[in-house]
């Protein structure tokens, strides 16, 4: 069996997130062999021009935790029908110095939840077109929309509801597909 190393990026930075509880619950389901670690963005600065000839170490750190994984799920929620601003700064030092971006070949897979009905797919649009323009190969489907429910998820990310753990389950299984499809593909390069 293939080991993985996922890195996952949570796109709040609320004490009380949702979607960091999500996340929990993904690294609790992950599949044997498969290692979630977080990847954390709450320290970066705001990024501009003026940092590409030398960037802070928080930012270095960042782009090495992409680097050192075999691919990325981004667990985001959704504000103003689009990505919060704490993740997309961290996708623009992502994305620099100009031609060293993180996420080129990087398999990612985008989820989130939401009280709401429709939870996330707004913002999971905007992320994958950012994703797309990074050349990151992205998981189509499942696509990854959990409506939260009180209870839904404990703190350190048990699943009260046996429907929503096997999408999950099955959701990582679809991605660590994606990332191995991948590696296969650079190994034989
Ligand atoms: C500024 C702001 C904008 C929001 N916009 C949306 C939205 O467009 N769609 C949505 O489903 N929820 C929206 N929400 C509600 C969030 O889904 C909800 O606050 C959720 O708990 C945020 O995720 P988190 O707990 O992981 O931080 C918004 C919340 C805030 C604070």
């Amino acid at each position: 069996m293939t080991d993985r190393t996922i890195g996952y990026i949570v796109g709040s930075i609320s004490s009380t997130s949702i979607n960091r509880k999500l996340a929990k619950a993904l690294e609790r389901l992950a599949p044997e062999g498969t290692t979630l670690v977080e990847i954390p963005i709450k320290d970066l600065p705001f990024y501009s021009v003026d940092h590409d000839g030398a960037f802070p170490q928080v930012a270095v750190d960042f782009k090495q935790a992409i680097a050192d994984v075999d691919g990325v799920i981004i667990v985001t929620p959704e504000y103003s029908r689009s990505i919060p601003g704490v993740l997309k700064n961290a996708l623009d030092w992502a994305a620099r110095p100009y031609g060293q971006g993180s996420f080129d070949g990087k398999p990612t897979a985008v989820i989130g939840t939401s009280g709401s009905g429709i939870g996330t797919a707004a913002a999971q649009q905007h992320l994958k077109a950012v994703l797309s323009h990074f050349n990151a190969p992205t998981l189509g489907q499942p696509e990854g929309y959990v409506q939260s429910t009180p209870g839904l998820f404990s703190e350190d990310g048990e699943v009260s509801n046996d429907e929503t753990a096997g999408f999950l389950v099955g959701y990582l299984e679809a991605f660590n597909a994606l990332v191995d499809r991948y590696a296969k593909v650079s190994a034989s390069l």
